[in-house]
């Protein structure tokens, strides 16, 4: 499976962005993240075009930070005309340093702090998406002191359970996240936000869930949402002006996944939104999706260099086990999903996968990263390209064993730049203070 502009070159080593990876692993170390600028630049332009092709309304695409975000990935989004969805603090002042306009920022989270309620209504993010009651009334106080009025989308639970990892639901009844439908209580608090005169109320939201392989829990969540806003328009004569089915489409990390096209997912989207509007009477809303995953998973690759390998003679067969210098701190998805993987050997892309092998990370851990997977020959000192690795890897990287995160680098037509430098020692240090009895006797 190779993806993007990932090929093969003369000497058969993997290259990436016209870039051989094993230069790359020589220039800047590994473990190193790679990132295909030019996949992920398609690939923002691609989903624009599909929904704007296929709605006749107004279509919004916010890229979902939390998948991959830096300050020059914030720049890339700017400059391919998509919104942000930021989920943090952390996110929102990356963005803003990045100079990403802060009208085209969508705030989200079901728990923000005061200090993050505040630091979003100063700087004038262009929608905070409510997730209860708690927090609108925060949010409308914050807002009337400062003399503003902030619009706001409510997230709501349309209470459907996508097919996902239970630890990637969301839309589901019993969800954390958001404001239950069917019990009444979405309706009450769109009822309080409208009252509210430091409130904007333009729309509901909702995410289901993520790597979701069929469209057909977006397409029930989006009749859930469009029937949500006519009963909205019943109790109280507002037509809402926006709906955000979220993110959640799923992408390869096997030869064997095979999730729907843009194209296919914009059809189930947009047919599924238009028809039942068209049901219920109501006008095109201003349609908002927020793909995190989908921008940028196959746009990643991780390198990492075998160690020790480990043959362990059972008694009805052999176990390797292969070591590399990364793991869990990188990658913690095969850990805490059961994530699957496709991975190469970066310098013999193309041998034969008729070895078995179970790649193991270096953290005092079971990190086991890829379990029994083909591989082929594979020797100490090899580099080894992982696959699908652009969507919460570096994201959700940790320095768990005073590790230090590994580099970023974008490639493209041949060029290698680096977005985020390897961690050094110092960097482990740099928050540390001994206070002065500790230096003491
Ligand atoms: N919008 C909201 C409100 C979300 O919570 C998420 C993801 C997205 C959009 C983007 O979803 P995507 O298109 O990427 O599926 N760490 C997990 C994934 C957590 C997703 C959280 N929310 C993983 O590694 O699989």
């Amino acid at each position: 499976m190779l993806l993007g502009t990932q090929r093969v070159n003369e000497q058969g080593h993997l290259e990436v962005g016209g870039c051989d990876t094993l230069a790359l692993a020589q220039e800047f170390g590994t473990p190193l993240y790679i990132m295909d600028e030019a996949l992920v630049r398609e690939s923002c332009r691609r989903f624009v075009k599909v929904f704007t092709e296929r709605y006749s309304g107004e279509v919004e695409v916010s890229y979902a930070g939390k998948a991959f975000l830096t300050m020059a990935m914030a720049k890339l989004v700017d400059q391919e005309g998509l919104a942000l969805d930021v989920a943090s603090g952390g996110e929102l002042y990356t963005a803003l340093k990045a100079g990403f306009p802060a009208e085209k920022i969508l705030y989200h989270g079901n728990f923000k702090s005061s200090e993050e309620l505040e630091l979003g209504v100063e700087v004038g993010v262009g929608r905070f998406v409510v997730d209860n009651p708690y927090e609108l009334q925060r949010l409308a106080e914050l807002a009337a002191a400062r003399g503003k009025r902030q619009a706001i989308l409510l997230r709501v639970t349309p209470g459907i359970d996508p097919h996902t990892h239970a630890k990637i639901s969301t839309g589901q009844e019993d969800s954390k996240f958001g404001i239950s439908v069917a019990s009444g209580l979405a309706l009450q608090t769109v009822k309080e936000a409208l009252a509210l005169p430091s409130i904007d109320f333009k729309g509901i939201h909702c995410h289901i869930g993520s790597q979701l392989l069929d469209s057909h829990t977006h397409e029930d969540a989006a009749e859930i949402m469009v029937g949500f806003i006519a009963a909205i328009r019943e109790a109280t004569g507002f037509v809402c002006s926006e709906l955000d089915i979220g993110g959640g489409l799923g992408v390869r990390y096997l030869p064997s996944h095979n999730p729907p096209s843009y194209e296919e997912f914009a059809d189930s989207v947009v047919g599924a939104v238009v028809g039942a509007l068209k049901q219920h009477d109501l006008p095109l809303p201003r349609l908002m999706l927020e793909p995190g995953r989908a921008l940028v998973a196959e746009a990643g690759t991780t390198l990492y260099t075998v160690g020790p390998i480990k043959t362990i003679e059972l008694a009805e067969r052999t176990k390797t086990f292969v070591s590399v210098d990364g793991g869990l701190s990188d990658n913690p998805r095969p850990v805490m999903y059961g994530a699957e993987y496709s991975v190469l050997v970066a310098g013999r892309a193309e041998q034969a996968k008729d070895k078995t092998v179970t790649v193991s990370g270096k953290h005092c851990e079971t990190d086991l990263l890829f379990s029994e997977i083909g591989l082929g020959e594979v020797h100490s000192g090899d580099i080894l390209a992982v696959q699908t690795t652009g969507a919460y890897n570096f994201g959700m990287a940790s320095n768990y064993n005073r590790f230090r995160r590994p580099a970023v680098v974008f490639v493209q037509n041949g060029q290698a730049d680096l977005v985020w430098e390897r961690e050094s020692y110092d960097d482990l240090l740099r928050q540390e203070r001994l206070p002065q009895r500790f230096l003491e006797g």
